[in-house]
């Protein structure tokens, strides 16, 4: 079997296509054969060692997060997963590897993949999915009826935010680049500026909760933005922002946490309310590297990049 892996932290020069042999799922383990990989930018980021006092010193490590597959075997206690299930969500945080033949993930981090969703749609909705989830109903409490702004809400965690806001009744406002701002106003939300024309600090509206999905406003701006009362969560969870929430109850520093109710939340949703995320590319493994390094150099794509593994 074949993954892309790394044998230390660096740049995209580190990147392997390579034979690797999956270790048999551990307690509450799920092991899944790989149809597709969605690829986000903490692929980049983990594997650049941003993360590596969580991550570890363990090489190789396998690289992707984001996976859709069929379930081929599973661990001591795991009760929500039989051998053949089809199933999406998120690999391992420590070892990731969706972006190979086949990885490990732990069950709560994985949801049924419903029927009529397809296999590379299914793949694209974990990690945006359970962050937007995170910020906006675990820490924000947004309500119907209630105004949230969502920077960068053509982005895939924004884009998924905004699904997620319209399905609970709130009003949507939000940011994107001119090159995005048809796609964003086919989400026919309230309002959307264009970030490079105006200042969210301009922006005259308050807001009850304002999700960057960007990692780009000060957390100044964040909160300037918001009615008494509101919630600036935002996607850029730096160790000052973490400090200041521990006692400014506005600054919401969000990260990103599976959990199977909230799998099985995004998985109804799919059913039932089309939530998706748009599809732009889709390469094969062998090409993954190469789109990989042109993404984290700062190629833009509307909508994810997916790579077809099984
Ligand atoms: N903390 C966590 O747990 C967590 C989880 C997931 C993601 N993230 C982070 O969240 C960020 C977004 O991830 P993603 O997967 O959604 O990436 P993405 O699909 O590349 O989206 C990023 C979006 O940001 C927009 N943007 C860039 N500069 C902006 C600005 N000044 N104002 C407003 N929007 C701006 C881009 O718009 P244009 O392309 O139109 O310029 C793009 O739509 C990344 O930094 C990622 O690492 C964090």
């Amino acid at each position: 079997m074949q993954r892309i892996q790394y044998h230390k932290y660096g740049g995209s020069e580190v990147m392997r296509l390579e034979d690797f042999t999956l270790d048999a799922p551990g307690e509450g383990e799920v092991a899944v054969a790989v149809r597709y990989a969605a690829i986000n930018p903490i692929d980049w980021k983990m594997r650049d060692g941003m993360m590596k006092l969580v991550t570890g010193r363990s090489f190789p490590r396998g690289m992707g997060m984001d996976l859709s597959g069929v379930v081929t075997a599973i661990g001591k206690g795991v009760t929500r997963f039989k051998v053949g299930d089809a199933v999406f969500g998120l690999a391992r945080f420590k070892q990731t590897g969706a972006l190979g033949e086949a990885a490990l993930a732990k069950e709560i981090a994985l949801g049924k993949k419903p029927f009529d969703l397809t296999f590379e749609d299914a793949a694209c909705l974990g990690t945006p999915g359970v962050t937007a989830w995170n910020a906006l109903v675990d820490k924000a409490r947004l309500k119907a009826g209630q105004h949230v702004f969502i920077n960068g809400c053509a982005g895939a965690v924004g884009e998924a935010a905004v699904q997620i806001a319209r399905l609970l009744g709130a009003h949507v406002s939000g940011s994107c680049s001119a090159e995005s701002m048809d796609r964003a106003l086919s989400f026919q939300i309230l309002k959307v500026y264009d970030y490079r024309v105006t200042d969210p600090a301009e922006i005259v509206e308050k807001f009850d909760v304002v999700f960057d999905a960007a990692a780009t406003l000060s957390t100044a701006v964040g909160v300037g933005m918001l009615r008494k009362g509101g919630t600036f969560a935002t996607v850029d969870p730096t160790p000052i922002r973490f400090l200041r929430g521990l006692f400014d109850k506005r600054v919401k520093p969000i990260v990103a946490t599976p959990r199977a109710d909230l799998l099985d939340t995004l998985a109804h949703a799919a059913r039932d309310k089309g939530f998706r995320l748009p599809v732009a590319q889709i390469v094969p493994l062998r090409d993954a590297i190469a789109l990989i390094a042109a993404l984290e150099g700062g190629r833009k794509l509307r909508g994810k990049a997916v790579v077809a593994i099984g």
